[in-house]
C-alpha cells in the first residue's frame, strides 16, 4: 500500500465520505472492521443465552412476550451484522467456526449468570443501556453497511432498555423482598456493564487507529463515563444505590468519576475463564449440532430446485 493510497483514503474519511464494500481500502481497515463487526455479531448471538434462560419462567404472559421479542431481535442483529461483515470478504461459516471453537472474542458481559428474574431487568436497563451508548456513535461509522445496520439496531436496543427499566421499576416499587432482588441484580451487573466498554484508554490497543479511521468516534473511557452519568439519576429514581463508594460528581467535567475497575476480572473473562464462558460455548455448539439436519435439508431442497427440469 503506497503512501499516496493511504493518504487518499484518509482524505475520504476526513471528508466524512462513507466507505462501501467495493471501494479500495487499506487491508488494516478491512481487518479491523471484520474483527469488530464479527465480535459484535457473536455478542448478539451469545447474548441471547443469558436471557433465553428466563423465557419459560417469565412471571407473566406480558413479560414473556416482551422477552421473547427482545431475544428474537438479538438474533436478528446477529444476522444483520454477519451480513455486514460478509461484505468485507469473510464468510459466515468461517466466523461461526471461529465462535464455536472459542477462537473469536465476544462481549465479556454475556459470561455472567442470570440467577433471578431481576437480572433480566438489570440486563435490559444496564447492558442494553451501555450497548446504546456505544452503538449510537457507530451509526456514524465510516463503513456504510455497519453504520446503516446500527440505525435499526439502536432503535430496537432502545425498546430493550425500556423493557428492562420497567421491570426494575416494578420490582423497586414492590415488596421489600422485590426491592432487594432489584438491588442485588444491580450489584451483580454494575461493574460488568462498565467493563463492556473495553479496557481503559491507556490499554486499548485498537482505539487510536479506529478513531483515526472514524470507525470509533469516542474512546472507551469517554463512553463509559457518559454511560455512568446517564445511569446514576436512573438508579436514584428507582431508589437503588450504585455499588461504588468512590462514585463522585465532578463539577469540572460535568461527569461522574468512578472507582477502580477490576481489570483482572475483565482479563479473566475475556480470556475464557469467566463464570459462564464454558456454558455459553457448549450451548452454542449444541445448537449448531442440533441444527445440522436443517442445514442438510435446506441444501438438499436447494439442490432439487436447481436440478428441476423446466416444464
Ligand atoms: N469483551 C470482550 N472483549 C473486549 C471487550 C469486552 N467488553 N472490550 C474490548 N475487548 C477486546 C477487543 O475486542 C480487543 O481484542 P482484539 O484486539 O483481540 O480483537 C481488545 O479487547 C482490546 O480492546 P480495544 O483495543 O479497546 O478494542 P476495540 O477498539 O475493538 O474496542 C469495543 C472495543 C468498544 C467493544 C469495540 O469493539 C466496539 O465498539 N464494538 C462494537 C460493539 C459491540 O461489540 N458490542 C457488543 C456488546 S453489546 C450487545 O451485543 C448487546
Amino acid at each position: 500500500e503506497t503512501e499516496e493510497f493511504l493518504e487518499t483514503f484518509q482524505a475520504r474519511i476526513d471528508r466524512e465520505e462513507k466507505i462501501e464494500p467495493n471501494d479500495p481500502m487499506p487491508e488494516g481497515y478491512r481487518r479491523t472492521l471484520v474483527r469488530q463487526i464479527g465480535q459484535h455479531a457473536h455478542s448478539e448471538i451469545v447474548g441471547m443465552l443469558p436471557e433465553g434462560n428466563w423465557i419459560t419462567r417469565a412471571p407473566s404472559l406480558r413479560r414473556k412476550i416482551a422477552l421473547l421479542a427482545k431475544v428474537q431481535d438479538e438474533g436478528g442483529h446477529g444476522l444483520y451484522l454477519y451480513s455486514a461483515a460478509e461484505t468485507l470478504g469473510v464468510s459466515r461459516e468461517q466466523m461461526t467456526e471461529e465462535l464455536l471453537s472459542g477462537k473469536a472474542k465476544y462481549s465479556s458481559i454475556f459470561n455472567y449468570p442470570t440467577p433471578t428474574w431481576a437480572d433480566i431487568g438489570a440486563i435490559g436497563w444496564l447492558v442494553d443501556g451501555a450497548a446504546i451508548m456505544n452503538q449510537i456513535p457507530l451509526c456514524r461509522c465510516s463503513f456504510g453497511p455497519y453504520a446503516r445496520a446500527m440505525i435499526r439496531v439502536c432503535k430496537e436496543e432502545s425498546f430493550h432498555q425500556r423493557q428492562g427499566y420497567e421491570i426494575m421499576m416494578t420490582l423497586a416499587r414492590g415488596s421489600d423482598e422485590q426491592k432487594q432482588m432489584a438491588q442485588d441484580a444491580l450489584n451483580r451487573w454494575w461493574w460488568p456493564s462498565l467493563m463492556m466498554f473495553g479496557p481503559s484508554d491507556t490499554d486499548s490497543t485498537n482505539s487510536d487507529q479506529s478513531m483515526k479511521w472514524k470507525i470509533k468516534r469516542f474512546s472507551n473511557d469517554e463512553l463509559r463515563q457518559k454511560f455512568i452519568t446517564a445511569t446514576v439519576p436512573q438508579a436514584e429514581y428507582l431508589g437503588l444505590s450504585i455499588p461504588d463508594p468512590d462514585l463522585k460528581w465532578n463539577e469540572e467535567t460535568k461527569l461522574y468519576d468512578h472507582g477502580e475497575i477490576d481489570w483482572a476480572e475483565f482479563k479473566a473473562v475475556v480470556s475464557g475463564n469467566g463464570q459462564m464462558n464454558r456454558d455459553r460455548l457448549r450451548a452454542r455448539n449444541k445448537a449448531w449440532d442440533d441444527g445440522a439436519w436443517v442445514r442438510e435439508a435446506a441444501l438438499a431442497h436447494a439442490g432439487k430446485c436447481a436440478n428441476r427440469q423446466p416444464t
